[in-house]
């Protein structure tokens, strides 16, 4: 069997609070997976949480739980949120479970017996809030550190580190040779800007299981656990080596042996990430992948960050978005679509009510909800819902746009994919318009010209649910439906025009978006 796509998100931190920029990602990942799977290509999506460190034990601690069933009960909520998102992934890893810790220590073991660890005392301040080491180049000019690193403290403690000074030159390499491994291209130059202008220092990669010990123990010296980085990178390994992936070395493999020739995904195609973990992902990742002796992904997607009104989102200030309130307002496709339609990968956004309701209002509702009911309650009433003679005014339009659509989808290139697909429904209301079927149906001489007006707009309706298929998929199966055609317009190759049959009939329209008073 050949490789399937393989997509990642970043995996959630269990002890924060669902929001926009979570469920950004997490829906970019979605509709990357579905298209994927509607193009024909065998797709695996995997989406998670990062469930250890010393901010989860504490929380845990401080609700007189363990933090086992602390996170046992938030992973339930994530879980809830990702249904709510109507993602499609495959697989939900967690950290905390037995298949990746076992595969988080063979490859701890197969690096420490290949000597890329050595021990050694650190000396210097720590954040416990970002489970970081800081310098002195971290002061601000006025000697503080910044607010966000929280309570910083001293230490004076023994680690474990990862050499990485050999590694620098041959991943500045990698990056040049392979222009695409890290996209954008202006986040590209960033991680090449920083691999050249910086030596790189040794990674940590333990913590004292005296101070912390909720983490995976190291296996050659308990007396520590892994730091929390490296225990949640290697879950885009973790999940396909514990399937039995024949693409993972086979020392990373559970013992006994569980290759799974039918189960093909590393290396991974895809691992979509914030902007502000990609160094981890750019560094840090490919170089432990070298020294596991694991193939480099193919890219690190690195999206932006949206702010609300012009402003960082913040519990405190309560200026945030919260997407489960939006969903159960407006539907998830209308969640889905703001996010997708206004921010390209890469960029910042900037979420505001007004925007939001502004693109309901004119693409959603006045747009495609307006020209699929108009279309279908048209054949309805004037046709009885059946479908008329093939006839192929706007077929070259319709193919062209949806040859357009698929580049975009295989580019990743969705906001302009949907760009396109509105181009389509553009077309499609201006045909209404232009043909004003409502007249035609006035004359009975005109009879002929209406039934090819009402086959064009009912076939470019059903074209329309196969595109929309990976990024509103309710919205594309309420429009297959009341097509009255079977299962979901999920497989792209559905997208070719006259496969509307002549004589089939229609179900019952009825508005997709409802429109809402202002
Ligand atoms: N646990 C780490 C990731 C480990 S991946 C091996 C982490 N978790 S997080 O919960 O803080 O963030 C998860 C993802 O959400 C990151 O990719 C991050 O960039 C993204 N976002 C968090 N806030 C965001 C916005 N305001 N906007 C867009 N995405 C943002 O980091």
């Amino acid at each position: 069997m050949s490789k399937r796509f393989y997509v990642t998100t970043a995996i959630d931190y269990v002890n924060g609070q669902p929001h926009l920029g979570h469920a950004y990602e997490k829906v970019i990942a979605d509709v990357i997976a579905r298209a994927r799977r509607s193009l024909g290509q065998e797709t695996f999506f995997l989406t998670g949480l990062d469930e250890h460190g010393q901010k989860v034990q504490q929380a845990a601690v401080a609700e007189g739980k363990s933090p086992q069933a602390y996170c046992d009960e938030l992973a339930a909520i994530w879980k809830a949120f990702a249904a709510k998102l109507e993602l499609t992934n495959d697989d939900f890893v967690r950290t905390t479970e037995a298949r990746h810790k076992q595969v988080v220590q063979a490859i701890l073991s197969k690096l420490h017996a290949e000597g890329h660890f050595y021990k050694e005392v650190y000396r210097g301040f720590y954040s416990t809030r970002e489970e970081t080491f800081l310098t002195h180049k971290d002061r601000r000019p006025d000697g503080t550190f910044d607010p966000a690193y929280g309570e910083v403290v001293e230490l004076d403690e023994e680690n474990y580190y990862f050499r990485l000074k050999d590694h620098q030159q041959w991943l500045i390499d990698y990056i040049e040779q392979n222009p695409t491994f890290v996209a954008p291209a202006y986040r590209r130059n960033e991680v090449l800007g920083f691999l050249k202008n910086n030596v790189l220092e040794d990674l940590c990669i333990s913590r004292p299981a005296a101070r912390l010990n909720w983490g995976i123990p190291l296996p050659f010296d308990p007396d520590f656990v892994t730091y929390v980085w490296f225990d949640a990178l290697s879950n885009y390994i973790t999940i396909p080596a514990a399937q039995g992936d024949p693409g993972v070395p086979g020392s990373l493999r559970p013992q006994p042996s569980t290759l799974n020739p039918q189960l093909a995904l590393w290396p991974a195609d895809i691992h979509l990430v914030g902007k502000d973990i990609l160094k981890f992902h750019a560094v840090y990742w490919p170089i432990m992948l070298k020294a596991m002796g694991a193939p480099l992904p193919k890219q690190v997607l690195a999206h932006g960050w949206w702010q609300k009104d012009g402003q960082r989102m913040s519990k405190s200030t309560g200026n945030v978005v919260d997407p489960i309130k939006v969903i159960d307002e407006w539907g998830v496709d209308a969640f889905r679509f703001y996010v997708l339609r206004e921010l390209d990968i890469g960029p910042d956004g900037n979420w505001t009510e007004a925007g939001f309701k502004a693109r309901y209002s004119a693409e959603l509702a006045n747009g495609l909800g307006n020209l699929v009911n108009r279309s279908l309650s048209m054949l309805k009433r004037y046709r009885n819902g059946i479908v008329p003679a093939q006839h192929d005014e706007l077929s070259s339009r319709a193919v062209f746009l949806s040859e357009q659509v698929r580049g975009q989808l295989v580019e990743n290139r969705l906001q302009d994919a949907l760009q396109s697909i509105w181009a389509l429904v553009t077309v499609g209301n201006q045909y209404v318009d232009q043909m004003a079927p409502f007249k035609l149906a006035k004359d009975p001489a005109k009879a002929e010209r209406l039934d090819e007006v009402l086959y064009n707009l009912t076939e470019v309706c059903r074209i329309l649910a196969v595109l929309l298929w990976p990024f509103l998929p309710g919205t594309a199966a309420r429009i297959n439906a009341q097509l009255g055609l079977p299962g979901a317009p999920d497989k792209f190759s559905g997208a070719h025009w006259g496969g509307l049959a002549p004589g089939h009939t229609i179900g019952t329209p009825t508005p997709l978006f409802p429109r809402k008073d202002p």
